[in-house]
């Protein structure tokens, strides 16, 4: 009889990883990291659990065959735990730079895309500093597009509630300012503010579909997104980018991105940041 517990004290051996980095890779051009391979152990031992799988075996072949149950496994692999203003350079330059820059636009609209947003904290991090550091930032249209393809990590953005422990390390006054205390039984969560809610719009988008260029944009975060995919689409995907955003546009993205190795649309900026071409 399987036991979770059995399971949990196996190791994804080499061989069961490479099973997994295949089908995955063959099926959605998604690259699953090493770094992903002990969350994925854990996962899967859960869904072996609950799908009574016997062994590995029967577990990969439902990959194959359910489109589904591997999208679940797609989506276990590329979420991870985010923060609140978690690259420290990145929201140093948004706030040295970028919104200054912005700021002596004279038509107060900044539209601002967050790729691969997962339960949104990096898209809510963007309004707050843009209200903080705009002057005059209630005039303005304050416009953050977050999208992402798993549908449960967006509704959790949606919402808005994470627990306490996620933003204490922010400044007090951004606390007071942009978020509502909660007591969910006895653990303390916050709730982000109305005001910031309106300035966030979520939206479902796989970023290998066909999808239709947003409005231009004067940034796009793609942190820890282009690590998933293959190196064509790596590629396909950054162009596409330039497309999406204002000449002179900047685009962010994790610290192990080459941008330069797969465009020449961009000049690195430093910090990995790389300013669009005119
Ligand atoms: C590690 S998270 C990045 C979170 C966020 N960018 C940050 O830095 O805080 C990667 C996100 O990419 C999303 N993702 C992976 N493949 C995707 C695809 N093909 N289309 C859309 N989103 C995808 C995952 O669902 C996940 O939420």
């Amino acid at each position: 009889m399987f036991s979770y517990d059995g399971m949990r004290q196996h190791v994804l051996a080499d061989d069961e990883f490479e099973i997994l980095q295949q089908i995955v890779l063959e099926s959605a051009g998604i690259v699953l990291a090493e770094s992903s391979r002990r969350s994925l152990l854990d996962y899967i031992s859960l869904r072996m659990y609950q799908l009574h799988s016997g062994c590995f075996r029967d577990y990969s072949e439902r990959l194959r065959q359910d489109s589904t149950e591997l999208l679940r496994l797609i989506n276990a692999a590329t979420q991870s735990y985010a923060t609140f203003c978690h690259d420290k350079q990145h929201f140093r330059f948004i706030t040295a730079t970028l919104l200054p820059e912005l700021a002596s636009n004279p038509r107060q609209e900044l539209r601002f895309w967050s790729v691969g947003c997962a339960t949104g904290e990096e898209a809510y991090s963007l309004a707050m500093v843009a209200h903080e550091v705009l002057p005059g930032a209630e005039e303005w249209e304050i416009s953050i597009t977050a999208t992402d393809h798993d549908a449960e990590a967006l509704a959790r953005a949606k919402k808005g509630i994470y627990p306490l422990s996620q933003v204490r390390h922010l400044p007090a006054r951004h606390l007071l300012r942009w978020f509502r205390s909660l007591r969910i039984g006895n653990d303390e969560y916050v709730q982000i503010a109305p005001q910031l809610q309106q300035s966030v719009s979520f939206r479902q988008l796989s970023l290998l579909s066909d999808w239709e260029h947003p409005e231009p944009q004067d940034a796009i975060f793609c942190r820890e997104t282009l690590i998933y995919f293959d190196m064509p689409k790596r590629a396909w995907l950054i162009d596409r980018m330039a497309d999406s955003l204002v000449p002179g546009g900047y685009l962010f993205v994790g610290e192990s991105d080459r941008v330069e190795a797969y465009s020449d649309r961009f000049e690195a900026v430093g910090g990995a940041i790389f300013r669009r071409l005119e």
